[in-house]
């Protein structure tokens, strides 16, 4: 179920250590590839021979060993489609949510930006003391799944909150990450992505700063979840679906058309030029010292017809990049093009949104109610943005 995943395993110094055994276990049985990563303290209450024979791996516990000339935390953080950190103790807590890097486990938590687990197990007290709890609301506002503690007798005599959850708990979190749910299945999806290039002439052409991740992210994250996905863009990639590679905005207006008709959704994240040359040469233009003048006609507005063509089954989701006013601007878009949501991003902002591996979007529906995406790399926005429109 999970072959072609790797998962990085963390335990830290608490009792419930030895449940974890079975936890990679669990994760082995399932042809996941699992590393292990472990405290110094995590070692009073495992062994190396055990976690080492369960998990086919050589275990990783040393800060300053140089794996192919990478750092031990770097090449795990490489190789690691989640990281689960069971049990993470209170101690631990403090440190990550802080940004310490004192040993292997926390210096690999602080590089990952890949979704992480953490199973908490301690005594109900240290469970219930105002730092943990700060620490732990830190945490969960950076996108850490937080599997709390069950209830019942714990190691060291009381009763109450702080047993390490379930280990099929932890397993079916883990699980739910690593192969989404198949929400888009059955349904077609088009998608646009790059920005547009409108000729001049035989070598020069008129285009933007887009780079084509947005509407990569999304058509990857799209096909991830069960979709049969078209992308429709100027940028060129290798993927395991239909890409039809255009350069103008005619070009991609033509080949939206005839993929829209049978589709489920068209979504234009393409930075489409508003304007092409309307006196374009086919042959390169010589100078000749005087000034050449380019006359601009206006592009069709893609959103805006196909949004006024689409039947009601169908949902056709814009994009919109702001530089002042976003908010107001987007939903003065999303009334004027007639979509069913828009997204928008701002791009006055320079750690997210054009060439930037990062974004934050705020989505937009008809009714004009507005939710944002707190910044996170385009792929994981990807991921929320159809999980909020289609999930
Ligand atoms: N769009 C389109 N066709 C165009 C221009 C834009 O389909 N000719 C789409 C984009 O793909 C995006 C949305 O319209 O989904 C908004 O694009 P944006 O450039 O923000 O808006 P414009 O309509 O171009 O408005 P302006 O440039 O005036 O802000």
């Amino acid at each position: 179920m999970l072959s072609g995943k790797t998962v990085l395993i963390g335990i830290t110094g608490a009792i419930a250590a030895y449940k974890t055994c079975e936890l990679i276990r669990l994760f082995k049985r399932n042809n996941a590839k699992v590393r292990v990563v472990v405290t110094p303290n995590a070692m009073n209450f495992v062994t190396k021979t055990t976690l080492e024979t369960l998990s086919q791996t050589p275990l990783n516990i040393e800060q300053f060993i140089i794996n192919e000339y990478k750092p031990e935390h770097i090449s795990l953080v490489d190789e690691a489609d989640i990281f689960v950190i069971a049990p993470i103790s209170a101690n631990t807590i403090s440190k990550i949510a802080n940004g310490i890097c004192d040993n292997l486990l926390t210096s690999t938590f602080c590089a990952f930006k890949k979704p992480v687990i953490i199973a908490p197990s301690m005594n109900i007290n240290m469970w219930e003391s105002a730092a943990i709890q700060e620490n732990l609301k830190i945490l969960k506002k950076r996108d850490v799944k937080v599997i709390e503690p069950e209830v019942g007798f714990l190691a060291c005599g009381a009763q109450g909150k702080g047993r390490l959850p379930d280990i099929n708990k932890i397993f079916e979190a883990a699980k739910e990450i690593l192969i989404p749910k198949q929400i888009l299945k059955g349904k077609k999806i088009v998608i646009t992505a790059g920005g547009t290039k409108e000729n001049i002439d035989a070598v020069r052409y008129i285009g933007n700063y887009s780079s084509g991740k947005t509407g990569i992210a999304l058509a990857d994250n799209a096909h991830k979840l069960g979709a049969d996905v078209v992308l429709i863009s100027t940028v060129e990639a290798q993927k395991p679906y239909k890409i039809i590679n255009i350069e103008s905005a005619d070009e991609m207006f033509k080949a939206v058309k005839k993929e829209f008709k049978d589709a489920d959704s068209l979504i234009m994240a393409a930075a489409v030029s508003d304007y092409k040359v309307k006196n374009k040469s086919d042959k390169k233009i010589k100078k000749d010292g005087k000034p050449l003048t380019v006359e601009l006609v206006e592009n069709p507005d893609i959103l805006a017809e196909i949004s006024s063509i689409k039947s009601k089954k169908q949902t056709v989701i814009g994009f919109c990049a702001e530089s002042d006013n976003l908010i107001e601007n987007a939903k003065i878009k999303i009334q004027k093009k007639h979509c069913d949501y828009i997204c928008a991003n701002d791009i006055s902002k320079k750690d997210i949104g054009f060439s930037s591996d990062y974004n934050e979007i705020y989505i937009i529906d008809k009714k004009l109610n507005t939710f944002k995406i707190e910044k996170t790399d385009k792929q994981t926005v990807a991921l929320k943005i159809l999980e909020r429109i289609y999930g």
